[in-house]
């Protein structure tokens, strides 16, 4: 497929099947995030990779922080929470990495980190798989960041769900460019 078609026709499911990306997948995977645009090359950015038993793991940090944020949570939300991580073979956790920097603020560092997440979800979409980023409650609480071992300095930007596509794709939304572009002047 070539670029522009790649890029005019990603296209997110949440249906997702095995097999997810391999290893030799995902070097061509980190390999086009690590482009993604980076202002005095901070590399904002990294990823876990979370497969096999680990994803059950994740889902118990997923529950276990659930439980912090409510201690009434019933047995079956926290079950819900337990069985998230688990609708896909293959996750990434993408990483922003903020550093203090005196002419590169901290929504530059995070614009980078989006931006290697969508050259992740674009190569996957390259090499035959598929994905959805996702965030939700669990991307924005510190019990699931320290669950992962982040840093102080470190926020999740977004949980790419990855796989094989489960189904047909969804029709693509047809935009008319005129309602989000215009010339200026
Ligand atoms: C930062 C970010 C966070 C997102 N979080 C979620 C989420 O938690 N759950 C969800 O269903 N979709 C989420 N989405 C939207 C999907 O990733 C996807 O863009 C949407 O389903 C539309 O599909 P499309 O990208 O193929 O058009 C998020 C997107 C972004 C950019």
């Amino acid at each position: 497929m070539d670029a522009l078609t790649l890029l005019k026709s990603r296209n997110s499911t949440s249906k997702l099947c095995a097999p997810g990306p391999d290893d030799a997948a995902l070097a061509e995977i980190f390999s086009a995030a690590s482009r993604a645009p980076d202002h005095g090359r901070l590399r904002p950015w990294r990823f876990l990779v979370v497969r096999g038993d680990a994803l059950a793991t994740l889902g118990d940090v997923f529950a276990d922080a659930a439980k912090e944020r409510d201690p009434d949570l019933s047995d079956a939300d926290a079950q819900r929470y337990r069985q998230q991580p688990l609708r896909a073979p293959l996750i990434l956790v993408v990483i922003a990495c903020i550093q203090d920097h005196p002419k590169i603020p901290v929504i530059e560092q995070q614009l980078s980190a989006g931006c290697a997440a969508h050259g992740a979800l674009l190569a996957a979409e390259a090499l035959g798989y598929t994905g959805i980023w996702r965030t939700g409650i669990n991307a924005f609480d510190q019990f699931v960041n320290r669950g992962l071992g982040l840093e102080s300095n470190e926020e999740i930007s977004g949980f790419l769900y990855m796989g094989t596509r489960d189904g047909q794709p969804k029709p693509l939304p047809i935009l008319t460019q005129t309602d989000f572009m215009k010339d200026w002047r």
